[in-house]
């Protein structure tokens, strides 16, 4: 057996990626190490979304090319969206890399490295889009609970801000049959949680003939396996329609938890980030979501210090934190990246600026999320046990079914169960409680 070390930067698509390019490479015997200089084979799957993601690669690159010098025979591959974007450059950048591939053609990865073993010289295989039939690709899943299936790939908006249409590109959706297939086994191998991916999961399948939607798909889910909790991440609220919210709420092992990206609490700066809707839109999908499942949580992404924003207009983000009450938001700075209209725009904001924006926003959501989080004192919660915490053995850690975290205390190892806690502590990131019922 040949052992490969991958490192994944980004977002759940690329961990997805990663866990089916474990799959693929055990069809040509490799197996998986967590030591990086005793690997045959060192690939980093990366993400292009901020330049901050890009500069992880460059030092991680840095770092496997001292393991080469020393073991000249290590193959170094790199995949994902700065592979798909950047394709030969990285090879003429660093000429000790071998293979770059890209988001679409994950399926040939197996084959590249057998031709790297056999010949050695540098392989840049990028395709512009998925293959026609979407090829059903091998997986080792890094979790025996909680398991991804990708529903949708790719994005057919264009925010000006973003790569990601060019580099996972059109939206292209997953037959329901072969994702009740999947499913189905997830929950035969005693899985107790799926979290249906895309990029857009709400535009999940608006090509697809006959056309459906997500709820339609959820609702098949419930109805047709037996997996006790599905998730999905993450959604754009312009699709996000009220068909699909009374699925989740018709459907018992449908979570209440919702990630809709508003990124802008602003009219204008939504606006010129074209998301294709103001603020009043979101506000009447919040109010759709309140209506019919009073206790869903809600989650969000924020961009700050996006070209061109007035400080008055990142107020109105901070304010729409407070009047919305968002359980918890991923918030970044605003990051120009290559291929996209906003990155030559000429009035960016300096750093220190968005930097200083950036602190503001995450007080402000820590006192949000903390105020969400008190209403679960003295509450009774469904708990989905992860495992041990990594500090404390005998401390659980787990989810509820709207995504808090929960600690609790318990010398039994409850890892993949579903528990009754009692909530007697709350923070802002986490909620501690105490076993009711194993
Ligand atoms: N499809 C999802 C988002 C996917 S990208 C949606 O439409 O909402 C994940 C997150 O990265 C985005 O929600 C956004 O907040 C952030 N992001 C994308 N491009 C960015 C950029 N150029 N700078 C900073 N953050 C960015
Ligand atoms: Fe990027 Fe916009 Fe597509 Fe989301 S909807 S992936 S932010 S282009
Ligand atoms: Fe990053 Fe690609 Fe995901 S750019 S956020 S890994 S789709």
């Amino acid at each position: 057996m040949k052992t490969v070390f991958i490192e994944t930067f980004g977002c759940q698509m690329n961990k997805s990626d990663t866990e089916h390019m474990l799959g693929l490479l055990a069809e040509i015997s490799y197996k998986t190490t967590d030591s990086a200089k005793d690997a045959d084979l060192l690939i980093l799957n990366t993400c292009a979304i901020r330049q901050a993601s890009v500069d992880k690669l460059y030092s991680y690159l840095g770092y496997f090319g001292k393991i080469k010098t020393k073991k000249p025979d290590t193959i170094i591959a790199i995949g994902g969206c700065v592979a798909q974007d950047a394709g030969s450059d990285l090879i003429k950048r660093f000429p000790y890399v071998d293979i770059v591939f890209g988001t679409h053609n994950l399926n040939r990865l197996p084959e590249l490295v057998l031709e790297s073993q056999s010949n050695r010289q540098p392989i840049v295989e990028i395709e512009q889009a998925l293959p026609e039939d979407l090829p059903e690709l091998p997986i080792i899943r890094q979790s025996d609970i909680s398991a991804y299936v990708s529903i949708i790939y790719g994005c057919d908006y264009n925010c000006t801000y973003c790569i990601v249409p060019y580099v996972r590109g059109r939206e292209r959706s997953r037959p329901i049959p072969q994702i009740i297939d999947e499913v189905r086994s997830l929950a035969d191998s005693n899985y107790k949680e799926v979290t249906l991916l895309g990029q857009n999961v709400t535009a999940y399948g608006h090509e697809l003939d006959p056309k459906v939607h997500l709820g339609n798909l959820i609702e098949c889910i419930g109805k047709e396996s037996a997996i006790p909790r599905i998730r999905f991440l993450t959604g754009h609220p312009r699709d996000l329609n009220e068909e699909i919210i009374k699925s989740v709420k018709a459907t018992p092992n449908a979570c209440e938890y919702f990630h809709i990206p508003i990124q802008a609490g602003d009219n204008r700066t939504l606006r010129r980030m074209a998301r294709g809707y103001n603020v009043d839109f979101y506000r009447q999908k919040v109010d759709l979501i309140r209506k019919h499942i009073p206790n869903a949580s809600i989650t969000t992404d924020l961009i700050v210090g996006f070209p061109g924003e007035t400080e008055a207009e990142f107020l109105n983000t901070i304010k729409l934190v407070y009047e919305i009450g968002f359980d918890s938001c991923n918030t970044a700075s605003y990051s120009p990246r290559p291929h996209t209209p906003s990155a030559n725009w000429e009035d960016q904001i300096p750093f220190e600026e968005k930097m200083e924006r950036l602190r503001y926003l995450n007080n402000v959501v820590t006192e949000v999320s903390f105020t969400c989080n008190k209403p679960y004192l003295n509450q009774k919660v469904e708990i989905l046990v992860e495992g041990p915490s990594a500090r404390n053995p005998s401390r659980m850690t787990g989810r509820t079914r709207t995504n808090k975290v929960v600690n609790f205390d318990s010398d039994l190892n409850l890892k993949g169960q579903i528990v009754e806690v009692m909530i007697d502590e709350v923070h802002p990131w986490a909620l501690k409680g105490s076993l009711v019922k194993a």
